[in-house]
């Protein structure tokens, strides 16, 4: 037991320095995006529970299929657009442009940071709240003219032709089929896949954090944080009937998660012109900032606030409108100078660090956009003469028909080439060895063809 855990350290420490840069997809050595550390007072979740939607709780392996789904320009069109090409690691993953570039033409709304998206109350996504779950929504994209265009419409090919040609990329049946039991791609595979992805995407390192773990309770003054930074909390969370923003009825800490109820912020322009009333979700206010203070992009559906001083003046004294919240319809906050910079100082605090370099949330793609190895999950196998045993089979789960190589190691760091075996008809692929003098590792390997 001792010695594997000494092995799977090892291995990761080499894996995940090797993984952005060759396109190397180590099954046997996943990152952690099912068990990773939230903090206590984190409560709120909207994975889906089961049955109805179907329970989707994140797996190292799920949340792997959605990371290279998500990097992947295949899922367009004509293969030049990928959810992250609007969702930057680098931004938060949102975008600085107003309006986002798609395969024909561009966002009708601007792009949304996608930072503990997992950790609200609120089950149902985009400004407007029309998918029903995150599952939903992560298929609706492609499903976009201008985004990814398999709209069915103006031309373009229909969601079923991205099944066809992803169930053509060998490379993908492989993986679907260590993820799911076989090979097959379904919309719904999809779906959760790339859910469990966006929903590891987490940021609990801000400066927040650290003070409201040393706290019983948000209300209680930070021993972090400045004088200026506790005022700025005090503020937020303060109702304006009482002398303060009120910010916290609608972001509601420590999650800054928007409330489910919400009704439209007074902001209602549409990019490209007109009113859109229809905008009562935001993402949460965490990460607005990246660590060296810049925006992550323009804020608001329209990306019309560029700047947190304009945003602050804009809950002064909302516009009023037919579907404004009545919160909002209300006489304008007092707030001068001062406590405007101190409620700006509070939202700086909100920023988290990790979450902008970890390699777990960046392309698992080579620099050419491939990937070069992947490594069949729990195929690791290691003979040692001292265990008593002669011979072993090792096994796993592969596509019907399908040849993989099998590779063997004394060092876990040299592999060398074996032999190649093909899975049989219902997908197993098996592998008997036999002891050697020293011990000695195998593995399962599947080299994707270059494109
Ligand atoms: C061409 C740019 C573009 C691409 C490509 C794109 N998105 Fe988005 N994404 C947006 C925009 C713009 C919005 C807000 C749209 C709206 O609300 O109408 C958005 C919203 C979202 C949201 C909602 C977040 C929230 O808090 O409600 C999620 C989740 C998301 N995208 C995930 C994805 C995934 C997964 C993919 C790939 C399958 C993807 N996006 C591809 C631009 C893009
Ligand atoms: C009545 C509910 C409500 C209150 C109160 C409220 N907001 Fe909002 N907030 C929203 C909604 C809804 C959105 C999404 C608006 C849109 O783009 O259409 C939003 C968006 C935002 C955004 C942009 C987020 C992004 O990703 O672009 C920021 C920043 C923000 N609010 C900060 C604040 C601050 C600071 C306060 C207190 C002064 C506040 N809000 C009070 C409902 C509210």
């Amino acid at each position: 037991m001792k010695f594997t855990i000494f092995l799977t350290s090892l291995c990761s420490l080499m894996v995940s320095g090797a993984m952005a840069q060759t396109g190397i997809l180590d099954l046997t050595q996943l990152e952690n995006y099912a068990n990773q550390p939230k903090p206590p007072y984190i409560l709120r979740d909207n994975t889906p529970q089961g049955p109805n939607p179907p329970a989707n709780a994140i797996t190292n392996l799920g949340a792997t299929l959605g990371r290279v789904l998500f990097y992947d320009k295949r899922l367009s069109k004509n293969s030049t657009v990928s959810c992250s090409s609007c969702h930057q690691q680098s931004v938060a993953f949102s975008d600085n442009s107003t309006s986002s570039t798609g395969v024909a033409g561009t966002t009708g709304r601007h792009s949304m940071r996608l930072i503990n998206s997992r950790f609200a109350a609120e089950r149902r996504f985009f400004w407007d709240e029309r998918a029903i779950s995150l599952e939903d929504q992560t298929t609706r994209p492609i499903q976009d003219h201008a985004e990814m265009g398999f709209s069915g419409t103006e031309g373009d090919p229909i969601f079923s032709d991205l099944i066809t040609r992803l169930s053509a990329i060998e490379e993908y049946r492989v993986l679907f089929a260590s993820v799911y039991g076989d090979a097959a791609i379904t919309e719904p595979r999809v779906q959760r896949a790339l859910a469990q992805f966006v929903r590891s995407i987490q940021s609990f390192d801000s400066k927040y954090d650290i003070g409201r773990a040393q706290v019983a309770n948000n209300n209680d003054p930070f021993p972090n944080f400045t004088q200026a930074e506790n005022n700025g909390k005090t503020l937020f969370a303060t109702p304006p009937n009482q002398g303060g923003a009120g910010c916290a009825g609608c972001h509601r800490p420590p999650e800054f998660d928007i409330d489910p109820n919400s009704l439209n912020n007074g902001i209602i322009s549409k990019l490209g012109g007109g009113t859109d009333l229809t905008n009562t979700r935001s993402p949460s206010l965490r990460d607005l900032l990246n660590p060296l203070g810049q925006l992550n992009g323009p804020m608001m559906h329209d990306g019309s606030l560029t700047s947190l001083a304009a945003m602050i003046n804009h809950y002064v004294a909302p516009p009023t409108n037919a579907s404004l919240d009545q919160r909002l319809n209300r006489p304008p906050l007092n707030l001068n100078q001062t406590r405007r910079d101190e409620l700006i100082a509070f939202l700086r605090t909100l920023t988290g660090s990790a979450v902008y370099t970890a390699p777990k949330w960046s392309s698992p793609f080579n620099a050419s956009g491939q990937l070069t190895l992947i490594v069949l999950p729990a195929s690791a196998a290691r003979l040692q003469p001292n265990l008593g045993a002669t011979s072993a089979v090792f096994t796993a789960t592969a596509v019907p028909g399908l040849s993989y190589r099998v590779e063997s190691s004394t060092n876990l760091a040299q592999w060398t080439f074996v032999t190649t075996v093909t899975a049989n008809t219902t997908g197993l692929l098996e592998h008997p060895v036999t002891m050697g003098t020293a011990p000695t590792f195998f593995r399962f390997t599947y080299i994707p063809p270059a494109s």
